[in-house]
Parts: structure tokens; C-alpha cells; sequence
């Protein structure tokens, strides 16, 4: 049988395993291809073996346009920015190769009703050698890469992850600190909606740095993002006393986040919280008002970095940094300051955008490190009956009505847990049904423990199940 080829039909989640090669049409081994999806997707290795790339591309931005000739970056934007997609070019160029930019796609067949997946599958297939996408939709670029013949790059999609962002950070924070591991880095602004924070987040728990969010109220860290902290790196939340901080934390409830250390948490004894001392840099970002409801859109009293903040003793070695673009959240006067460092920070975009690209091109090796991380689409599953139980409004499961199939993950067989494929959100459910039997049940259940999980089926209630057909435990025993 001739093999098909990856861009007629998604490439289904067991066809291969992480890192394995696959064999290209003329059955040469070829590298498997490497997504940047999530900052899950790289380990911590890989990520230092790209900064000391980056830090050669730093010294001479110049001397590397014989790495990429040849190649073609497809910059896929379906929202605004400055930073990423100019860095990414102005990477690319300096590589030597060359750039392909859709940087308004209501001037692209996108508002003839083309699908994510057909522009990708059409960009990937000939025209691009690596696509960036920023996208609207929470886990557009996982969608992407499913139908992606090419890596893909996430740039942004919805509030979920901006992996290269991260990976920016990161390597600010090597540069101006030397190390990242624990190192006490101040959150502050909209945690809630600010995809920056979020990848950030998970990859200093990763590093075993210590987090410190001092959030605009009402837009503080979102559960899932607290919950994943701590079921993957074991970071937990403790209240923080935050006066040290001066004018920043006045008005906000801040939260010390920390990989939990017995003998720290054994210190941990004081009713006002955990007191937060010298901090390493402070993150501010912007009210994300595109994301925001109607009772979140007054930014009037948001947060603000002043030159009065800055003198709080606890800043005093302090960097300040943001990911750009700013609003009134770090006043103009502060940029003079030598701790602000933001405007540095936007311009290592590139060498660690070269780094990245280099790297998934196969023009850079990273050395004999571990690759590969957790992917989402791995080991799911399609919801086999029913509506898509994703209860996230924003995921690309819901915005993509054509060529997405809804799919889940388990996350624990019992009591049994499960997450959308795409955004990652866990499922909310009062009832299961099997889609083999007919029957369901309440999630406690035992017999839930013996459905295959393809057979799962998520529900929110019994007149759900019953009227998609199910039949309760109970009655199909007697029956
Ligand atoms: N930091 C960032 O993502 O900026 P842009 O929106 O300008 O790309």
C-alpha cells in the first residue's frame, strides 16, 4: 500500500511515538518533527543548550546567514504583534534565509471560510519550511501541528501558551542573573488572561525557581494553571506577605508559589504568610482588555510601576521586565532606571528566535540532550458520541468547526479525570457513559473504572445521557 502523505489527513496521534524517526516517501530515515507547541514540548537541557547558541548569535548577529539559505519562514498571524513576528523575520533574514508574512489574515482566504487546518496543510505543503502561528483559538497550534508536514511554532495562541516568549524570558533572566533556579521572580498584572504568564509560570516551577504573584484583582492566576503547577512540579500555593514590596502589592492579595520543601513550609508559621523578601526580577504585564469581559474591562486603577514602587527595599537588585507592549503599567520615568530591562529584553527576541530556528530546521544540533516532552494529542482520544464536553469557550475544539475532532486525555482512572486534547482544560462531568454498552453511570461508579476509555463519554447530566440515548446502570441490570 503507497504511504499517505502527512498532509492528506491529520497525523493521528499514535503513529508515532516522541522522538521516534519516521520513514519519508523514499524511505529514507528521517528525523521525527519537532513542534514548539507548548514550552512543555523542550526540556530543560535543550533550553540551556539554546541559550548558549543564542549567546553566539548575540555576539555576532552577522556572521550566521550561512546556517538557514534556502529556507522559508511562513509567518501565519491571525492577531496583532510587533515583537514576535518582526523578531522571527528579522531572525530568519540574519540566518539567511528568507520570510513569507501573512501578517493580516483578513486579507487571506481565512475570511473566504478557509479552515486553520486547510491553510496549514496548504502553507506547510510546499510554500514554507517552518510556520509561526499566533492564533486566536486555544490550542490552534496543537491543531496545527497535527496537520503540519512542518514545525510549527506557537506565537500565541488565546490565553493558553507563548512558548518563545518564555524561552525569551528565560534567557533574559540567564543573562542578567546566570541561572534561574532559585531565583524569587514577582508576577504581576493580569494573570489571569496573559498567555505570557502562564507558559512563564510553568517553566520557572520547571527551573525550581519561586514565584511571587501579585495580581490586579479579579484577575488573579486561573485554577487550572494553579492546579497544574502543583500536579506537575509540586509547587504550592502559600499566602504572602507582601509589604516589602511597597506601593506594587499594596492593593493585591499576592501568592508565594514554591516547590514544596518540607523544612520551608515547616518555617511557614506566621498568620500574616509567608514574608517576601529580595526579589530577582519583577514581571509585569498589561491588562489583556482584548480578553476581557465586560466587568474585567476598566483598567482605570490598574497596577502600576512607579519610580516610588522601585525604591521599595525588596526591589533594590531587582530587574523589571515585561514582555511588551506596555500601556501605563511601568511609568515612562522607570525606563531611565537601570533595573528596567525591557527593552533589552524584546531585542534578545531574535538571538533566541535564531537559536529556536536553527534548531527546528535541523541546521543546529542541541548536543546529546533528552528531547521531546508531554504531548497532549499523545494517547487521546476523539469523544466517540455526544457534544464536545471542552466546557472552554475559546478552544480551537469549539472555534474550528471543520477538520477538529473533539478529543480528550485521562488524566486518572480513579476517581476518573480527564482533559480537552487541544487546550488542555479538564472536563467537567456528572455523568459517564459508555458508548459500547449504552449504559451509564455516576463517575464514582465502580464499572466506570472498566470502560475502555475510548468508550468514555462525558456528561453533564442524566437528561444529557438519556437523551442522547443512554440507559441508566440500574435499569439496563433489570431489563
Ligand atoms: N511580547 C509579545 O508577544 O509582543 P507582540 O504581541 O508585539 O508580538
Amino acid at each position: 500500500m503507497s504511504q499517505v502523505s502527512p498532509i492528506e489527513r491529520p497525523i493521528e496521534p499514535d503513529d508515532r511515538a516522541d522522538g521516534e524517526a519516521e520513514k519519508g516517501a523514499d524511505d529514507q530515515i528521517a528525523p521525527a518533527i519537532r513542534h514548539l507547541v507548548s514550552i512543555d514540548d523542550i526540556s530543560v537541557a535543550e533550553i540551556n543548550a539554546l541559550f548558549l547558541a543564542a549567546d553566539r548569535f548575540a555576539a555576532e548577529p552577522r556572521a550566521f546567514a550561512d546556517t538557514c539559505p534556502g529556507f522559508i519562514s511562513a509567518s501565519l498571524f491571525y492577531e496583532p504583534s510587533t515583537r514576535t513576528r518582526l523578531s522571527f523575520e528579522s531572525a530568519m533574514l540574519r540566518l539567511g534565509g528568507g520570510v513569507l508574512t501573512a501578517a493580516e489574515m483578513t486579507s487571506s482566504s481565512v475570511v473566504k471560510g478557509e479552515s486553520l487546518a486547510d491553510t496549514i496543510r496548504v502553507v506547510g505543503g510546499g510554500y514554507a519550511d517552518v510556520i509561526v502561528l499566533r492564533h486566536p483559538s486555544e490550542g490552534s497550534a496543537r491543531l496545527a501541528a497535527l496537520y503540519s508536514p512542518v514545525p510549527v511554532i506557537n506565537a500565541g495562541d488565546g490565553s493558553l501558551e507563548h512558548p518563545t516568549q518564555t524561552l525569551c524570558d528565560l534567557y533574559n533572566l540567564h543573562v542578567e542573573r546566570g541561572r534561574i533556579e532559585g531565583l524569587d521572580v514577582v508576577l504581576a498584572g493580569d494573570l489571569k488572561y496573559s498567555r505570557t504568564v502562564h507558559s512563564f509560570a510553568y517553566a520557572l516551577a520547571r527551573f525550581g525557581a519561586n514565584i511571587v504573584c501579585v495580581p490586579q484583582h479579579g484577575l488573579e492566576l486561573p485554577e487550572y494553571v494553579v492546579e497544574r503547577l502543583y500536579e506537575d512540579f509540586k509547587v504550592e500555593p502559600i499566602r504572602a506577605d507582601a509589604r516589602r514590596l511597597g506601593a506594587l502589592a499594596a492593593n493585591s492579595d499576592a501568592v508565594y508559589l514554591t516547590p514544596q520543601k518540607p523544612h520551608q513550609l515547616s518555617l511557614f508559621t506566621d498568620a500574616r504568610g509567608w514574608e517576601v523578601q529580595r526579589v530577582d526580577a519583577v514581571y509585569m504585564t498589561r491588562p489583556q482588555t482584548e480578553r476581557h469581559s465586560g466587568a474585567e474591562l476598566s483598567d482605570t486603577s490598574y497596577l502600576r510601576l512607579e519610580k516610588r514602587a522601585m525604591a521599595a527595599e525588596s526591589l533594590r537588585d531587582a530587574i523589571v521586565m515585561h514582555p511588551l507592549p506596555r500601556r501605563d503599567e511601568i511609568s515612562a520615568e522607570v525606563d531611565a532606571d537601570p533595573r528596567s530591562i525591557y527593552f533589552k529584553q524584546a531585542a534578545r527576541g531574535v538571538p533566541i528566535r535564531m537559536a529556536i530556528l536553527a534548531w527546528l530546521l535541523g541546521r543546529m544540533e542541541l548536543g546529546d540532550v533528552d528531547g521531546g516532552g508531554r504531548d497532549p494529542i499523545k494517547g487521546s482520544h476523539e469523544v466517540p458520541v455526544g457534544p464536545n464536553p471542552c466546557p472552554n469557550p475559546s478552544c480551537v475544539s469549539r472555534t474550528e468547526t471543520r477538520h477538529v475532532d473533539a478529543r480528550f486525555r485521562v488524566l486518572k482512572h480513579d476517581p476518573l479525570r480527564a482533559a480537552c486534547a487541544y487546550c488542555t482544560r479538564e472536563l467537567q462531568f456528572e455523568v459517564i457513559g459508555c458508548s459500547s454498552s449504552g449504559i451509564y453511570h455516576a463517575p464514582d461508579a465502580g464499572a466506570v473504572r472498566l470502560i475502555l476509555p475510548e468508550h468514555l463519554v462525558f456528561l453533564e447530566s442524566v437528561e444529557d445521557a438519556e437523551g442522547l440515548g443512554f440507559r441508566a446502570a440500574a435499569t439496563a441490570a433489570g431489563s
